[in-house]
């Protein structure tokens, strides 16, 4: 059972830990989702490829094995505003959050989410775009440091982004980018960060819709075997983002084609280089498509069940600060 732990961010969502799972935009990721939110946490479905009845069925699904909140994340260049309005309305209405990445922070898109009504968040890489996502009127930011495994917004490190937005934001900030211990979930939570958000961590879990030839490749890596790079532009130009070094040599050597998978509704080919990370049924050249990983992935020992996750890195980060979490306000209890 994790901890009961309280923060602005477990207030605000209603959960009873401060751990917010990363929406990976390739799969809705139910399963992964109600298994967070069960524990405790706030599980995200990824909402780039679903459409209305996809992700209303998904919100039935989580509904039916947990109480706990949900959000949904959308990826904006994926997202249409005219075509998708629908979408949001379905999100807004079912989720307890809505959350956009890789966009200009939008009043109107807030507006349309509150009036669901929804929480509002938004994944920015910058304090810049923090101070720009909290006049836009999203309750929470989520800072993403250039540590962090998939697309990535930020130029620059957490550590000194999320000291620098902790001084000039009054919304929660929830910290990303290369935390998947209770070391560093205690470090982000010490400096101030309402909760943090895993991504690498939990696509290495039990019930991710991921390949279990990618996850291996997680489970092996170490810290240092991850590179920032703009290689995987297919689907997605334009778009940094960090994957394991292993990738984009076997990518390099494979043919213009490495497999297909499934993507949304349909079923793809996977070209050489698509910005999409394999998901569970994917077939082919595993490892030639887009391992994302942060700079955590040292630390991920073992493909695990996600509640097991998240109570380990409560519990771990709830011992390490323990009575200064308490003075800070915060109240870990086992
Ligand atoms: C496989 C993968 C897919 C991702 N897809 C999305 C996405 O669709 N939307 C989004 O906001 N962030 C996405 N991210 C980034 C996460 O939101 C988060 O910033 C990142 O995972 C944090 O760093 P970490 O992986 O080191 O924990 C993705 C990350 C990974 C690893």
């Amino acid at each position: 059972m994790a901890a009961v732990w309280e923060t602005s961010f477990t207030r605000l969502l209603g959960c009873r830990v401060p751990i917010q799972q990363a929406g990976f935009g390739s799969s809705l990721n139910v399963e992964l989702a109600a298994a967070v939110s069960g524990a405790g946490g706030l599980g995200m479905l990824g909402g780039a490829l679903a459409d209305e009845a996809a992700l209303s069925a998904a919100c039935d699904e989580v509904e039916r094995r947990t109480d706990g909140p949900v959000g949904v994340n959308y990826v904006e260049p994926f997202f249409d505003r005219d075509a998708h309005r629908g979408r949001l309305e379905v999100a807004a209405a079912r989720c307890a959050v809505v959350e956009f990445f890789f966009g200009e922070p939008d009043p109107a898109l807030v507006a349309a989410i509150h009036a669901g009504p929804a929480l509002a968040a938004w994944q920015v890489g910058s304090v810049d775009e923090a101070l720009r996502a909290e006049a836009a009127g999203v309750d929470l930011v989520v800072l993403q440091g250039i540590e962090a495994g998939g697309h990535v917004r930020a130029t620059a490190g957490l550590w000194p982004l999320l000291a620098e937005a902790l001084e000039v934001l009054a919304v929660p900030v929830v910290a990303a980018g290369g935390i998947a211990t209770g070391r560093t979930m205690a470090a982000a939570l010490a400096a101030g960060a309402a909760a943090v958000r895993l991504g690498t961590r939990f696509v290495a879990s039990r019930e991710a819709d991921f390949h279990r030839d990618y996850q291996a490749l997680l489970v092996a890596a170490e810290a240092g075997d991850t590179v920032y790079t703009d290689r995987f532009r297919e689907f997605w130009p334009d778009a940094p983002h960090r994957v394991l070094r292993r990738s984009i040599v076997a990518a390099e050597a494979a043919g213009p084609v490495v497999g297909t998978m499934s993507a949304g509704p349909e079923r793809i080919e996977v070209p050489r280089f698509a910005g999409f990370a394999p998901v569970a049924d994917a077939e082919g050249e595993v490892e030639a498509m887009a391992c994302f990983a942060g700079e955590g992935v040292g630390a991920i020992d073992a493909v695990r069940p996600a509640a097991e996750i998240v109570a380990d890195l409560s519990a771990e980060a709830a011992a390490l600060l323990g009575a200064g979490a308490a003075a800070a306000g915060r109240h870990p209890q086992s």
